[in-house]
């Protein structure tokens, strides 16, 4: 390639305008690369706003439907739904995640039943909102989380959420195989059109504990969960584990978290022609509310300016619990 120097090239001229800008734009952002996290809780007509996610709330099954109607008429394609379990519903062995009764079930089935395919239901596989000890599979003496009982439990949970309607079952526990798992037996049962997105890239991070609030883990988890989500050092070994996802059936894979990690974004899209997508977490959300507090930033340039850089590096779409105001700026 050759270039003019300057003054002959003036990189300035076709940012002069902005229609110019407009033309040689190289990434674009719609409200369908949106998917919407939602938290939902017990009662009626019940809201329960979430203290260190401001602005974000847990909703009842009816209220959870609205949001879901706001998400269409927004021009969201996908709500993630996450449960908040009571604590008496919580066990060791987190057996509510199986109750075909349990809120994210119900949950699933009610949006379903309003709404059909007009928007995908995303549900949660992992037990830690269902766990009395908050980690996210079952517990040996030692209390290392054990991979292939919990792998057991988790293709229960998968099934369970596909017979209440479920679209997309998303792995978040990181248990090793559980893509497997999850899609014989989903083809088994007859549910071969389910996707499988695996949260394959999923870091050992800070920037959770705003959702822990959020699903009622916080205060009980002990310990850390790195013996199953991934190093921060890492960017190999998040190619390893997406080749392994997608071996075993997953139809588009998750890095996770979100902006501290682009480069894993970029890395994997370079070397996988799927699917990728970017869950920017509650931290991050937390983080951009602060600034906004602190009148250190204006929120709507914070948070179309990361969506943008999650799409610049790659992400089909990004979880973000700013979709619904994002897609909102965006216009329908
Ligand atoms: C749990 C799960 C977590 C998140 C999504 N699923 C928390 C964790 O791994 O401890 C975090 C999402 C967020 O912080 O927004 N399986």
């Amino acid at each position: 390639m050759t270039h003019a120097a300057f003054p002959d090239l003036r990189l300035r001229r076709i940012r002069r305008t902005g229609w110019s800008r407009a033309m040689v734009r190289e990434t674009q952002i719609s409200p369908a690369n949106l998917i919407w996290p939602l938290f939902v809780c017990a009662g009626e007509r019940t809201e329960e706003p979430v203290a260190s996610l401001p602005g974000v709330s847990r909703w009842s099954v009816d209220l959870l439907v609205e949001r879901a109607r706001d998400a269409v008429d927004a021009g969201i394609p996908c709500l993630a739904l996450f449960p908040y379990t009571e604590a008496d519903r919580r066990s060791e062995n987190g057996a509510e995640a199986l109750n075909p009764d349990n809120l994210m079930c119900r949950a699933t089935a009610a949006i379903k039943d309003a709404l059909g395919d007009a928007i995908g239901v995303l549900t949660d596989v992992a037990l830690d909102p269902y766990t009395s000890h908050g980690q996210d599979g079952l517990l040996d003496d030692a209390g290392y989380v054990v991979n292939d009982p919990t792998v057991e439990v988790l293709v229960g949970q998968a099934l369970n959420q596909a017979r209440a309607g479920a679209d997309i079952i998303a792995p978040s526990d990181m248990m090793d195989g559980r893509v497997g798992a999850i899609r014989r037996a989903l083809e088994a049962e007859g549910f071969g059109n389910i996707q499988i997105m695996s949260y394959a890239a999923k870091y050992a991070s800070a920037f959770y504990g705003p959702f822990r609030d959020a699903v009622g883990s916080r205060g009980l988890l002990k310990g850390d969960k790195k013996t199953y989500q991934m190093d921060p050092a890492n960017a190999e070994e998040a190619l390893r584990e997406v080749a392994q996802d997608l071996a075993e059936g997953a139809d588009s894979v998750m890095v996770k978290p979100g902006l501290p990690y682009l480069d894993i974004v970029r890395l994997v899209k370079e070397h996988f022609a799927v699917p990728v997508y970017a869950y920017q977490v509650s931290g991050e959300y937390a983080m951009i509310e602060a600034a906004v507090a602190a009148g250190a930033g204006e929120r709507d340039a914070l948070v179309l300016e990361t969506l943008l850089a999650f799409r610049r590096a790659g992400a089909s779409a990004v979880l973000s619990y700013h979709a619904l105001h994002a897609a909102r700026l965006l216009g329908a």
